[in-house]
């Protein structure tokens, strides 16, 4: 981290942490963070759902939710970006305060609720994206929908030509029945209704389903058989948990998804249990916030990674120093790229 990005931490530690986000992105677009672009290697290379990306180290939806800072994004270290969550129509989300952090355990709660400027205003940001960054869209549904499973659809309509990659989020824990959708009969509906709007983009996209880290054995299992024969390209795992189990924080007991180190061993399990019950590629999210950890959700099974939470506590340069550790653990273990690595260590985690 470079002393600018330390003393920017810092002064930003001491604000309302939603303020604290809305300045950091400020501060991003203003060129303050770095600038090198993606970092990349031969061993860091790798393709996600037939999406190359320079690196497997992507940034985790919900960091920006508007699109309003591909372009500064794009040249920080990350290999992959997924922005959103969009809904089709703008909506304000829950009241707040609903950002928490919890410094104890490097960790965040949050209750934003799908606050964003809503599919038109953010299809206009992406039409003018980096057309040399792989990024990718968060679908939601609004809070008032009468039909949420149809918004996902009508999101990846309006954003799909944008984008080069959409996630179909039932996951969040902030939105009421959102995480229904899971359910086996509601899943399979929604995921038909969202490949037949990628049928009709002019140029179908992958689109990838992030499930929650709170599901039972059986739940897995059925998310997992809806999804290899749905159509999809990928799963991430995971988003927010509800689990509160060993926190310190004095915001521990904030209702919200709870992110960051406590969610790193929950989400793996998920991961690594996903991976024996699909060939679908996965993408390892929750509490990633080094290089090593980086490198066991890969071991674990996924193809790529993304985080959020760990750059509240370690800078937007994080993401490329997790990249090059990552490069720098493939090589002391003779994978020869990061493909050849994944699920190595699988059974850890089982
Ligand atoms: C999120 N996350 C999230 N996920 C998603 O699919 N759509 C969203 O809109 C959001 N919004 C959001 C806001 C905030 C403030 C946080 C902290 C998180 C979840 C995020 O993408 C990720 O899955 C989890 O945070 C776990 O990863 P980390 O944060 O532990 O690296």
């Amino acid at each position: 981290m470079s002393a600018l990005e330390k003393i920017g931490l810092t002064a930003l530690r001491r604000v309302d942490p939603e303020l604290a986000h809305g300045l950091a992105l400020k501060a991003l677009n203003a060129g303050l963070g770095p600038r090198s672009g993606p970092v990349t290697s031969l061993r860091l290379q790798t393709s996600i759902a037939g999406l190359d990306v320079p690196n497997p180290v992507g940034l985790a939806a919900g960091f920006d939710k508007n699109a309003t800072a591909l372009h500064a994004l794009s040249r920080t270290g990350f290999g992959f970006l997924e922005v959103g969550a969009a809904t089709p129509r703008p909506q304000p989300g829950n009241p707040k305060p609903r950002l928490f952090r919890l410094p104890q355990d490097q960790a965040a709660i949050n209750r934003f609720g799908f606050n964003n400027d809503g599919m038109d205003t953010i299809a206009q940001r992406l039409a003018d994206r980096p057309k040399d960054a792989v990024i990718g869209l968060n679908l939601g549904a609004n809070k008032d929908s009468s039909d949420k499973a149809a918004d996902f659809a009508t999101v990846l309509t309006r954003c799909g030509p944008f984008v080069d990659f959409a996630t179909v989020n039932v996951s969040s824990p902030n939105t009421e029945k959102l995480r229904d959708l899971q359910g086996k009969a509601a899943l399979a509906a929604l995921l038909a209704g969202v490949m037949e709007a990628r049928s009709g983009l002019n140029k179908p996209i992958p689109i990838f389903l992030k499930i929650a880290p709170d599901l039972s054995d059986a739940e897995i299992l059925e998310i997992a058989e809806v999804a290899n024969v749905s159509g999809i390209d990928a799963i991430i795992a995971t988003n927010t948990t509800l689990n509160r189990d060993g926190l310190h924080g004095p915001h521990k007991a904030e209702m919200g998804g709870l992110s960051g180190q406590p969610l790193f061993e929950k989400s793996t399990r998920v991961l690594a249990q996903l991976a024996g019950l699909t060939h679908l590629p996965l993408i390892g999210v929750g509490g990633v916030g080094s290089a090593e950890q980086a490198y066991q959700k890969i071991r674990a099974g996924a193809s790529a990674v993304q985080l959020y939470t760990a750059l509240v506590y370690g800078g937007i340069s994080l993401a490329g120093d997790i990249a090059h550790g990552l490069d720098d653990l493939l090589r002391r273990d003779g994978f020869a790229n990061v493909a050849e690595a994944v699920g190595s260590g699988r059974s850890d985690w089982t």
